[in-house]
């Protein structure tokens, strides 16, 4: 099993796709095990956003991300960090494929609605940087014995 942060985005909270964009994941078979609802100040976005200091778009995304709230997620199944990439889509969602989050629900650049952890180093990094240990929950969906075969459940 692996975590990943995902955060939907204050364009997906402002256009009501968060119940939608949810319940894909959801769907899946990846479980919810973190979730905060908040408005991100631009001093933790600078930590989230660290390997982003020297590009071009950083302050534009920082002002983005940090004007209206969005959902932090910290989700677990097998491979959820390339499930998740593979459900986001292409960066921007002009060039994302339809079936992809980015693809079905965007068409902008930075308004790409959903962040996704890209490896298990920024994942452990960034669940690390929302959350505090104790907020991440250790639970069973009852239905998972139908999501995840015995193997993948070692
Ligand atoms: P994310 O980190 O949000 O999951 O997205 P990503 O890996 O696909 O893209 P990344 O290269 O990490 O860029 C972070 C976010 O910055 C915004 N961006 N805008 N206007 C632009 O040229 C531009 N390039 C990147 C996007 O919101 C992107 O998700
Ligand atoms: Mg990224």
């Amino acid at each position: 099993m692996e975590r990943t942060l995902i955060i939907l985005k204050p364009d997906a909270v402002q256009r009501g796709l968060m119940g939608k964009i949810l319940t894909r994941f959801e769907e899946k078979g990846l479980k919810v095990v973190g979730a905060r609802f908040a408005k991100l100040s631009e001093d933790l976005l600078a930590q989230h956003y660290q390997d982003h200091k020297e590009r071009p778009f950083y302050k534009g995304l920082v002002r983005f991300m940090s004007e209206s709230p969005v959902l932090v997620m910290a989700l677990e199944g097998v491979g959820a960090i390339s499930v998740c990439r593979k459900m986001l889509g292409a960066t921007f969602g002009r060039d994302a494929e339809p079936g992809t989050i980015r693809g079905d629900f965007g068409i902008s650049r930075s308004y790409n609605l959903v962040h996704g952890s890209d490896s298990p180093e920024a994942a452990q990094r960034e669940i690390g940087l929302f959350f505090d240990a104790e907020e991440i929950v250790e639970w069973h969906p009852a239905g998972h014995t139908w999501v995840y075969d015995a193997e993948d459940l070692g």
